[in-house]
């Protein structure tokens, strides 16, 4: 939607892959004070996202939402002007249903008053579940909590998070900033493979305004090895995808700084072209030695050569299947390598990949070699 914000994919952290409903207003604080010290807040990673499980089971006799007050006992404006005070921004979920998946209080009927309450703590962000939901269809249910935001007078960014049960790509461009396309991740390489190809599907509807949401990121935890992640995060940045830590920043490990803190990959998300890149080729036992690409500005392209096979395998990038004229002359730079690792070339490309992992590219054509006239 047209509220000014997501100019390109969101960047910052929720709690719920690692803490899930284990959270309080420490692990904020800490990991609040974990971006800047890492310096992923630098990088552009500036929402605090609190998921499911900060407000309490049942409403205040006003009927208003409070945050559990075991858990958050300072509040969460307390939070939010902690956050802000570190020049990041917070974010809260609720839901378009009666209740949270957790059995919170959901917000459905109720969004004008939630809207105005999270407005003034100072709230920036809202994701919007989709649990007990009274079978209502969705576009009857997410777009009155749009107005309510929009009404508060605060600019607060809306992530849907329909589960891509209704095919959100097809309506959600005008009412929220992004909406999930797929069903949860979890911290495996069969399910971020499967919600990749899934999101893939949707890519012609992404922009400036509203991206698709593939899910929050599985870098750092522990089920995926570090080539697996390092295509987790490459593809999400190739698919123009929310980057959204879902670790423990607060114990990150090198390896997952890394890749997270990878300012080329993060470039290409943080692209202002805004294209998604694709799938654009699969070769191989299942298909599985893959191509994705996309435009970049600047007449550049993104690409990444992604081996889903289990074994070692020399991955072919044709010119045609990315969108290049066969006779244009390309400089290569490895985004992992931090190198252009070839000044000239000409109709493909070929690299080793390893198992489960990936390379990536930015091309860009050189000067034409030949009359343009
Ligand atoms: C749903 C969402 C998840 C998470 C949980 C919280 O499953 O899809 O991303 O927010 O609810 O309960």
């Amino acid at each position: 939607i047209d509220n000014g914000l997501a100019r390109t994919p969101q960047m910052g952290w929720s709690t719920w892959n690692f803490f899930a409903c284990n959270i309080n207003e420490t692990v904020i604080k800490e990991t609040a004070d974990a971006l800047i010290s890492t310096g992923l807040a630098s990088l552009g990673y500036t929402y605090v996202n609190i998921d499911d499980c900060w407000s309490r089971s049942t409403r205040n006799l006003k009927g208003e939402m409070i945050p559990d007050p075991k858990t958050f006992p300072s509040g969460i404006k307390a939070l939010a002007d902690y956050v802000h005070s570190k020049g990041l921004k917070l974010g809260v979920y609720s839901d378009a249903g009666i209740f949270t998946c957790q059995v919170r209080p959901g917000s459905l009927f109720q969004e004008k008053n939630d809207a105005e309450l999270w407005a003034s703590w100072g709230v920036d962000y809202l994701k919007y579940d989709n649990c007990y939901n009274l079978g209502l269809p969705p576009q009857k249910r997410y777009p009155p909590m749009r107005d309510a935001l929009n009404d508060t007078g605060r600019t607060i960014f809306y992530a849907l998070c329909e589960w891509g049960i209704d095919d959100p790509a097809e309506w959600a461009g005008k009412i929220g900033n992004s909406w999930r396309t797929t069903d949860d991740i979890n911290d495996t390489w069969i399910s971020m493979t499967t919600i990749a190809d899934i999101n893939n599907k949707w890519a012609s509807y992404a922009g400036p305004g509203g991206w698709n949401d593939p899910d929050m990121l599985e870098v750092g935890n522990g089920g995926m090895n570090y080539h697996e992640y390092k295509g987790h995060f490459s593809i999400w940045a190739l698919m123009k995808a929310p980057l959204i830590i879902g670790c423990d920043v607060r114990n990150i490990t090198a390896d997952t700084l890394k890749i997270l803190s990878n300012k080329e990959v993060i470039a290409v998300d943080q692209d202002p072209l805004g294209v998604q890149g694709r799938r654009v080729y699969a070769s191989g036992p299942d298909g599985c030695q893959q191509v994705w690409a996309g435009p970049l500005s600047r007449n550049r392209l993104a690409m990444v050569l992604w081996n889903r096979c289990s074994k070692a395998a020399t991955i072919t990038a044709n010119w045609s299947a990315i969108g290049l004229e066969p006779s244009i002359s390309v400089s290569m730079r490895d985004l992992w390598k931090h190198e252009v690792v070839s000044e000239n070339t000409v109709g493909s490309f070929s690299a080793r990949v390893n198992a489960h992992g990936c390379e990536m590219y930015i091309l860009t054509p050189r000067r034409s070699t030949r009359s343009s006239i």
